[in-house]
This record gives structure tokens, C-alpha cells and sequence, in this order.
């Protein structure tokens, strides 16, 4: 039995979130510039590098599998790469395999992600108005992603949505999102929106900031909430309404920092390993990889490094309207 991994603050890293492309078909304001560079398709992992990637990490103790991008389901092959996933659940050694989406290409993959595994899928959402869904995807259609949930739905997998909190741009949608969500039965998180990479001049971080202690304060004016204790390892603080019965989770790294329970590393599609979504530091992992292709030790060797270097937390920071810890990289560069 090999050890599993453990960094220096005695958290157990037991989660990967894999980004398997950083391009996207949907250009979210608060997540990339208008005119994003996207990585040269060259500096790719292959499908076949990514399942060794992941099948090292699984051998390790990584037990939770999430794959996002970018747009994960806009990588050309995907569905390969799932289908050679479903042999860790198969032998047990994988827990949970899973995808944050935007939702674009659901209707097209629902069926075929449910026959290779995967159950729960967390879907992108940040307004139900299709003319302000337009605005914030810069040019995503609403009608597309609400065909995808309903096909996700059908095919018997499970939806979360994750909405950024945005201010002035969805305040006033804070009650037709949980009403929607009661009444579908789907999860719903709310997350503030982080310091991740350039945005292009007309973007204004401090100006969309919502905090989540507001957001709830609003909540509150209409539900009795009562917080659960429950931790799923991840970042999510969660609550229960009342009257409604549903669940809401927050993500909220600004207002209240979880980092002492995370579980989690990230690697983006070259090959890099973040041990911090909120920090620069990474590993390059692929030169590794490749220099090896029979032996996975120094591999397995590399990886046991690299979480021997996870940082204690992330620097994020909005005080005195002042950002720190604003990252160059965006979000859709490791995932979220
Ligand atoms: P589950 O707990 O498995 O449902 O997943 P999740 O909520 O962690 O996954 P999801 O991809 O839906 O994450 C939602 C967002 O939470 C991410 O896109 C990030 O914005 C944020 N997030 C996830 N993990 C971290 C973390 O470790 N640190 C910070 N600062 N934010 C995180
Ligand atoms: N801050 C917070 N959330 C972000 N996302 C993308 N960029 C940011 C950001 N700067 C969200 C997306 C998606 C998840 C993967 O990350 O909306 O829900
Ligand atoms: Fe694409 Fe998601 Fe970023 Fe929007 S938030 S541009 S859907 S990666």
C-alpha cells in the first residue's frame, strides 16, 4: 500500500481538478479578456499523456476526479478520455468522476458522460435572462444551456449550478435563481468573484465584487437559513432554507477563508501542477512524463515533490478597495 499524499499542513490530497483545454466558446467578463490568447495547441497533453497524468495521481490516492477548462467538453476527444476514466471507478480506486461545464455542449454528451460514469455535474449559470446571459458570456445563448441541463437531467445525472455573484448584475435575480432551483431540485453555489487574470480595460474587479455575507443578508430577509455543518473537503460553506428545503452552498475566498480543510491540487492541460488556486507556484509535470514513457516513478516521485509544496493558502485579497493577490492567469487557465 503506498502512502497517500499529504503536504506539510497535514491536509490529505485526496481531489483533482483537471483542466483539459483553456479555450472555451463563451467569453465570460468576470473570467477572460474579449481577445484571450489561448495556450498553442502544441503544449497539449494528448489524451493519452492526460490518462497517465491522472491514472499516477489515482494510484496515489486521488479518489475525486474533476475535469474543467476552459469549456472541458469543447477539447476535441473527450469522451475518449472519460471512457478510459471509467476503469478507475470500475476497480473502486476512483470515487467520483465529474465535470464543471458552461452547459453549451451538454445536450450533444449527457448520455455518454452518464455511461462512463459520471453522476454529478456542476453547471455554469450566472442569470436566467437570455438577453443578459448574451452580456456576461459576451455571446452564449440561454435556450442552448437550458437544453443541456434538461438533456444532463434526463440522462440521470445530477446538477449543481454555480453562480458568480456579480453586483449590479444579478442582485436582482437572487430569488428567481433559488426559486428556480427548488423547483428543479438542483443544488445551487454561489461564488465571489476572484482577482484572476486580465480582464481588458473595461472590466472592473472591484466594481463586480459582491460579497456573499451580503448576498445572504438579502437571503435572509425572506428564508430562515440554518447553517450545515456537513464539509464535502471543498471550499463550499452550506446552508439550508427553510422553507424550501433546498440546499445553498458559497464559495467565498474573499469573505472567509477555507483553505485550512483543502483537499485539492490542479493541473492545467500542458501539464502543470498548481498546488493553490490563489498562488502563482506550479510544477511542470509533462517533461517528467514524457522523458519516462514506461516507468511511472519518477513520476509518482515528482508528483509526492510538488504536493510537499502546497502552499498554506491563498493570497486573495479586496481591502481598502484595493486588490492583492491578483493572479495573471485566469480561472479558465487551471479551472477553477
Ligand atoms: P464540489 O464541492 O465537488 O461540488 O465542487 P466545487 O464546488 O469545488 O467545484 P466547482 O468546479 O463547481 O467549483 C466552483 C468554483 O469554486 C470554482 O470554479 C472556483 O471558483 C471555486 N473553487 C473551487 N475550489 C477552490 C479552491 O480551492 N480555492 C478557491 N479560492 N476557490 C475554489
Ligand atoms: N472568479 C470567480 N469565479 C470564476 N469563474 C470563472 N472566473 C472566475 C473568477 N474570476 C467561475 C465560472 C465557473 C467556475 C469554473 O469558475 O463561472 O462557474
Ligand atoms: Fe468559459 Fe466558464 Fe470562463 Fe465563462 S467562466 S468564459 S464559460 S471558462
Amino acid at each position: 500500500n503506498t502512502p497517500r499524499l499529504i503536504d506539510p499542513f497535514a491536509r490529505t490530497i485526496s481531489y483533482l481538478r483537471l483542466s483539459v483545454t483553456d479555450r472555451c466558446d463563451f467569453r465570460c467578463v468576470y473570467c477572460m479578456a474579449e481577445n484571450m490568447t489561448f495556450l498553442p495547441k502544441k503544449d497539449l497533453l494528448t489524451l493519452e499523456e492526460l490518462d497517465r497524468m491522472c491514472s499516477a495521481f489515482i494510484s496515489l490516492g486521488i479518489e475525486k476526479l474533476r475535469i474543467t477548462g476552459g469549456e472541458p467538453l469543447v477539447r476535441r476527444g473527450i469522451m475518449t478520455f472519460f471512457n478510459a476514466m471509467s476503469r478507475h471507478l470500475e476497480s473502486g480506486a476512483l470515487k467520483e468522476l465529474t465535470l464543471t461545464t458552461n452547459g453549451s455542449q451538454l445536450a450533444r454528451f449527457a448520455t455518454d458522460l452518464h455511461a462512463a460514469g459520471v453522476r454529478r455535474i456542476n453547471v455554469s449559470l450566472d442569470t436566467l435572462d437570455a438577453e443578459k446571459f448574451a452580456r456576461v458570456t459576451r455571446w452564449g445563448r440561454l435556450d442552448q444551456v437550458l437544453k443541456g441541463i434538461e438533456a444532463a437531467r434526463n440522462a440521470g445525472l445530477r446538477v449543481k449550478i454555480n453562480t458568480v455573484a456579480l453586483k449590479g448584475f444579478n442582485e436582482d435575480e437572487l430569488f428567481a435563481l433559488t426559486d428556480w432551483c427548488a423547483r428543479e431540485d438542483m443544488d445551487l453555489t454561489f461564488i465571489e468573484v476572484m482577482p484572476m487574470g486580465d480582464l481588458g480595460e473595461e472590466q472592473d474587479r472591484i466594481g463586480q465584487y459582491w460579497s456573499l455575507e451580503d448576498l445572504r443578508a438579502q437571503l435572509e430577509d425572506r428564508f430562515t437559513l440554518t447553517d450545515l455543518s456537513e464539509s464535502t473537503g471543498g471550499p463550499a460553506r452550506y446552508v439550508r432554507v427553510a422553507e424550501t428545503g433546498q440546499k445553498i452552498g458559497m464559495i467565498t475566498p474573499l469573505s472567509h477563508n477555507f483553505c485550512s480543510s483543502c483537499n485539492r491540487v490542479r493541473m492545467n492541460c500542458t501539464g502543470e501542477l498548481y498546488m493553490c488556486l490563489g498562488q502563482e507556484d506550479n510544477m511542470s509535470l509533462r517533461d517528467i512524463l514524457r522523458a519516462h514513457p514506461d516507468d511511472d516513478a519518477p513520476l509518482h516521485a515528482a508528483i509526492r515533490r510538488a504536493i510537499g509544496q502546497k502552499p498554506e493558502e491563498h493570497s486573495f485579497d479586496y481591502s481598502d478597495d484595493q486588490i492583492a493577490g491578483q493572479m495573471s492567469r485566469h480561472m479558465s487557465h487551471t479551472g477553477g
